[in-house]
């Protein structure tokens, strides 16, 4: 990967540093040991990882040339409640990123996987370190499916992973997408800094493929079937139940009832 050209295109304070690794274990493991030395705005990059991490301590396939993996150091002025915005905002800023760039009709499903065609073309691990009810700092991990050709996945992600490369037919530059995720994180992160909860909820909503749909909703060992009716100020979905009942759900994964 070509930094220097990641840089000329970076308008903004994110990304002002980068460091880029031909491997890693993890670029969130990186990050999150160089946060506390290193200002706002840092970025890892690397071509591969070796144990890349996704949510619910599931795995990150991260092979080597094809994809992006990358973490981005963030100091805000914020409380640990605040770190699903954190997230949230990361993921219309990749969803406007990758629209942008590649046409398609990215949307995201509740709280951030990058969708296109109902299957998964990338992925936000948010980690924070909180010291007396403060965030300290968070490291946002980001993974996006480029150009990798899928059929070369596992059978069981293939079935529910894409990339740009087998949406589009067509290869794409990993440079100008990290600049313009950069250049949108840096457009969104300032929204976040100002507390502008509505700008960036009003953008999740409108990308969001999750909401006013009948969905299975499965946290840790419960699923729950309901009607995803929206999500609230802190980003935790409202799932109307068949008994009427309103449920807020922090975490977990949503799925199409059969
Ligand atoms: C998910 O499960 O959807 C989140 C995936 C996050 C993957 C990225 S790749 C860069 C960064 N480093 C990691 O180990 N994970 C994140």
């Amino acid at each position: 990967m070509q930094i220097d050209e990641i840089k000329r295109k970076v308008k903004g304070d994110l990304g002002k540093e980068i460091l880029f690794y031909k491997t890693t274990d993890s670029t969130n493991s990186i990050a999150l040991k160089l946060a506390e030395e290193n200002r706002e705005g840092l970025v890892i990059l690397s071509d591969s990882q070796e144990k890349g991490r996704g949510r619910l301590g599931r795995p990150w396939i991260s092979p080597p040339g094809v994809n992006i993996y990358m973490s981005i150091v963030l100091k805000p002025v914020a409380k640990p409640g605040d770190a699903t915005l954190i997230t949230l905002m990361t993921a219309v800023a990749c969803a406007i990123a990758l629209r942008k760039i590649t046409r398609l009709d990215i949307r995201i499903k509740w709280p951030n996987d990058l969708m296109v065609s109902d299957k998964k073309l990338g992925g936000i691990l948010t980690e924070l370190k909180v010291y007396q009810e403060k965030i300290v700092f968070a490291v946002v991990g980001i993974g996006i499916n480029v150009n990798v050709d899928t059929k070369l996945l596992p059978e069981e992600i293939r079935q529910i992973a894409t990339s740009v490369r087998n949406e589009t037919g067509q290869g794409y530059s990993r440079e100008d997408i990290v600049a313009e995720v950069l250049c949108q994180m840096h457009r969104w992160y300032s929204a976040f800094k100002r507390m502008d909860r509505e700008t960036i909820l009003s953008g999740w909503r409108s990308l969001t493929s999750t909401l006013g749909r009948e969905v299975v909703v499965t946290a840790g060992q419960e699923t729950c079937k309901g009607f995803a009716e929206a999500i609230d100020e802190e980003g935790r979905l409202l799932l109307r139940l068949p008994s009427g009942e309103v449920k807020k759900i922090s975490s977990g994964d949503i799925g199409i009832p059969e």
